[in-house]
């Protein structure tokens, strides 16, 4: 089998106060976006990737990544769940679909996944019904005081019992149309997604927890940017990607 990946890149990455998109940025020589979709490609697996794009985008076009057969677009929304929802239509649209059709959503903001954890992801196929990478927690948890109750600086209202508790990434890893279903079911339902298991969740789902590393980070401020850097350099080296 080989598999579709939707990549939302969409977002405008506020909390990157960037003058730029994140997945524009430059990091070793490469726009963070070529680096994710070279990491995807590069596996023997994955045979496309849809770009859910901003409706203004004017840069992915003049990547070089974007003339590859195997690279197509569509245009995403105001959330990130939106995004997916036009990625995994395309995906409906494009491709000839057969109903256990399985399909990746990858963050374009995550370049440093590797072909271990993807691996070890497409692997539960066989004995489950849909999985995500995630790291269990390894800080310890507060949880603060309601910030509206709180003008000063927020407190500690307790600490959290994180034995449980996984940090989850991507790649999600679900069948196409089951999926889709379940984020049209969880949209109507006003249910808030970040992610896409929390819709599979939502209809009842039993979600794997497939263990992945600390590495697959989303660069989200700009202190990311320089650790993505290091674990690029980091799987290069170990013939990762
Ligand atoms: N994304 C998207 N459509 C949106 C929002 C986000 O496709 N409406 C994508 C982003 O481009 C990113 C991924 O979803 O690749 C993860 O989202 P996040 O890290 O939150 O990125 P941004 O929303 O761009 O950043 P911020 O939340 O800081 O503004
Ligand atoms: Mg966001």
């Amino acid at each position: 089998n080989s598999y579709t990946v939707v990549l939302p890149a969409a977002g405008i990455g506020s909390r990157m106060q960037a003058s730029i998109p994140k997945q524009y940025l430059q990091i070793a020589g490469k726009t963070v976006i070529e680096h994710t979709i070279a990491a995807l490609l590069s596996h023997s697996r994955i045979k496309s990737v849809v770009v859910v794009l901003h409706p203004d985008d004017t840069q992915f076009s003049t990547l070089k990544c974007a003339d590859s057969p195997q690279v197509f677009t569509c245009v995403g929304g105001d959330e990130r769940v939106d995004s997916v929802l036009s990625g995994l239509r395309a995906c409906l649209a494009t491709n000839a679909q057969s109903d256990n059709d399985w399909v990746l959503v990858h963050d374009a903001a995550r370049p440093c996944v590797s072909h271990d954890e993807i691996d070890d992801l497409l692997a539960i196929q066989a004995h489950s019904v849909g999985g995500i990478l995630a790291t269990p927690v390894s800080d310890t948890l507060k949880l603060s005081s309601d910030l509206s109750d709180d003008i000063e600086a927020p407190h500690v209202q307790r600490t959290v019992d994180r034995t449980r508790l996984w940090q989850a990434q991507t790649p999600q890893f679900f069948p196409l149309k089951e999926l889709l279903h379940a984020i049209e079911q969880a949209q109507q339902d006003k249910i808030k997604m970040t992610d896409e298991a929390s819709a599979m969740e939502h209809i009842g789902t039993k979600v794997k927890l497939v263990e992945g590393r600390s590495s697959n980070i989303k660069i989200t401020r700009p202190s990311d940017l320089s650790l993505a850097e290091f674990y690029l350099n980091l799987n290069n080296k170990q013939g990762g990607n």
